[in-house]
């Protein structure tokens, strides 16, 4: 499977170096987010209420997917709207409206996409532009993944807004942060009509998948405490991850996914000075540089230098627990009023071979929910080697399908409902949403061994 990743990067190379000189010239000249003035927060972030739109413009380069512009975006903006910190400080997060040509201004989905990094420069609304896939170190195969996820939803006619959902620091793992970036780029949407021509009270959808799905799941458990108001038909998420507690994320260790320990650390610690600091005491001299790399690169230039290798060991052995103490105070406090009533509908898609996620851990998950009294609709793919990665595209149909009956307004099944998925094939009419080149790198990867 590696290589047909390879390919997708490489094809994307050529692609790019297939450019005219001049508009190559002017992509080089786009500044990542850190280093962009649309994306600072403002002096006076204080005088915006959570969900304020502070300015807005369209993006300033191409949105793409390996070389190719999604053929259902006929319109993007990007809004810069202000949210809230995991310390409750006033902030600012970025989203990206995409708007379908011939679109239905009365459906929305906010989709979360796995960002999975510890920088601003890493947020979609970036990574989705072809100035950031013509820079090794920000270039991110995830995103342009979830790009052609999103055309899924597009080519419905729904509006798709895409938060930078670890708000201005990249702050990955950092629950609050997220749940409430989402909520308020959902508030900014409703407040967006002279922007993106959104009706004033569209039926709204949650969708993520992987890190999506965690922030899309954090969104939901937040949603009664933070945002009462907000009415959400629907929020499907897929991929989650069955760590119940902070020192669960040393599991990944020497793993294929391994950078996402200094991914999750840093992005935490952004939020958290005392985490940040136990970090750099605990760090062995020699290793500080590589650890503290995912603060300038996405996680496919990290997973390059970190995939299987110890990131423990780049600790002095005695130092271990108090960081771990630290990180589960950091963590408990990101958990402390999040959970709440779910009062969306929910549907749950899941592969019983995940190696980020046990099976087990998810069937409590869902089992938890249903005790709870929340609407379930669980769905459980159980072909075999159906990985992370696979489901996350075999997937999409099926949570495709069940929100299209959220947002055309079919009420959810009561209760839970359990269903077991067997697809182990991608769905041709999904297929048929991409140019040759790429939907032929789907199928590889789906039918690749890994
Ligand atoms: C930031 O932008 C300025 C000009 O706007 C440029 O001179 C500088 O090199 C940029 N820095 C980085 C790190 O991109
Ligand atoms: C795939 O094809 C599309 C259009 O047919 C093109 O725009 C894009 O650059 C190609 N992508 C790659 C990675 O070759
Ligand atoms: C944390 O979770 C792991 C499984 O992910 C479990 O083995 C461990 O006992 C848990 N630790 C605490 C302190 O709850
Ligand atoms: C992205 O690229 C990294 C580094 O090459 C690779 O490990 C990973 O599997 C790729 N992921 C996807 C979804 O293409
Ligand atoms: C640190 O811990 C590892 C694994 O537990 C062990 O292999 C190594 O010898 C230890 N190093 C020291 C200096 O204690
Ligand atoms: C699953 O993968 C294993 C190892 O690559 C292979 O032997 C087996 O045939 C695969 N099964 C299916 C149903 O693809």
């Amino acid at each position: 499977m590696v290589h047909l990743y390879y390919w997708l990067v490489a094809s994307l190379a050529v692609s790019a170096s297939n450019l005219h000189s001049i508009n190559r010239h002017r992509l080089q000249l786009i500044p990542p987010p850190s280093n962009d003035s649309f994306y600072a927060v403002p002096g006076n972030i204080g005088t915006f209420a959570p969900g304020d739109i502070i300015k807005h413009r369209e993006p300033p380069s191409r949105i793409s997917a390996y070389g190719w512009t999604p053929t259902h975006v006929q319109k993007a903006y990007q809004i810069l709207y202000r949210t809230t910190d995991s310390r409750k400080n006033p902030t600012a997060a970025v989203l990206t409206a995409l708007i379908p040509p011939d679109a239905d201004y009365n459906k929305v989905v906010s989709l979360q996409m796995a960002e999975d990094s510890a920088t601003i420069d890493c947020g979609p609304s970036y990574t989705m532009l072809l100035s950031a896939q013509n820079n090794p170190l920000l270039i991110s195969n995830i995103t342009q993944l979830q790009l052609l996820v999103a055309e899924a939803a597009l080519v419905k006619k729904w509006i798709v807004i895409v938060p930078d959902h670890e708000g201005p620091k990249g702050s990955f793992t950092a629950s609050k942060m997220t749940g409430h970036a989402i909520l308020d780029g959902i508030r900014a949407t409703l407040q967006s009509h002279h922007v993106t021509g959104i009706g004033s009270n569209p039926k709204i959808g949650l969708w993520g998948y992987s890190g999506g799905g965690a922030a899309t799941q954090i969104a939901v458990e937040m949603q009664e405490h933070y945002a009462p108001e907000l009415e959400i038909a629907g929020a499907a998420m897929g991929g989650l991850s069955s760590l119940k507690n902070a020192s669960g994320i040393f599991s990944i260790n020497k793993g294929p996914s391994a950078a996402l320990i200094p991914s999750a650390l840093l992005g935490l610690a952004s939020q958290h000075p005392e985490l940040q600091k136990a970090i750099d005491q605990s760090l062995k001299p020699e290793f500080r540089e590589l650890f503290y790399s995912p603060l300038h690169q996405c996680l496919q230039a990290s997973s390059m230098l970190f995939s299987y290798q110890d990131i423990l060991g780049m600790f002095r052995n005695e130092s271990i627990p108090g960081l771990t103490a630290e990180l589960i105070k950091a963590w408990n406090e990101e958990s402390q009023d999040g959970a709440s009533k779910i009062k969306a509908p929910l549907y749950v898609y899941q592969s019983v071979v995940d190696h980020l996620s046990s099976i087990q851990g998810i069937d409590a998950l869902v089992r938890d929910y249903c005790n709870q009294g929340f609407n379930v609709h669980y769905e459980r793919a159980n072909s075999p080697n159906l990985s992370h990665v696979k489901y996350g595209i075999l997937g999409v149909p099926g949570a495709v399908s069940w929100l299209q009956d959220r947002l055309d307004g079919k009420e959810a099944s009561r209760g839970c409902l359990y269903h077991t998925d067997t697809t182990s094939t991608l769905d041709p009419n999904m297929a048929a949403l991409y140019p040759r080149n790429i939907s032929d790198a789907l199928y590889g990867i789906i039918s690749s061994s890994i």
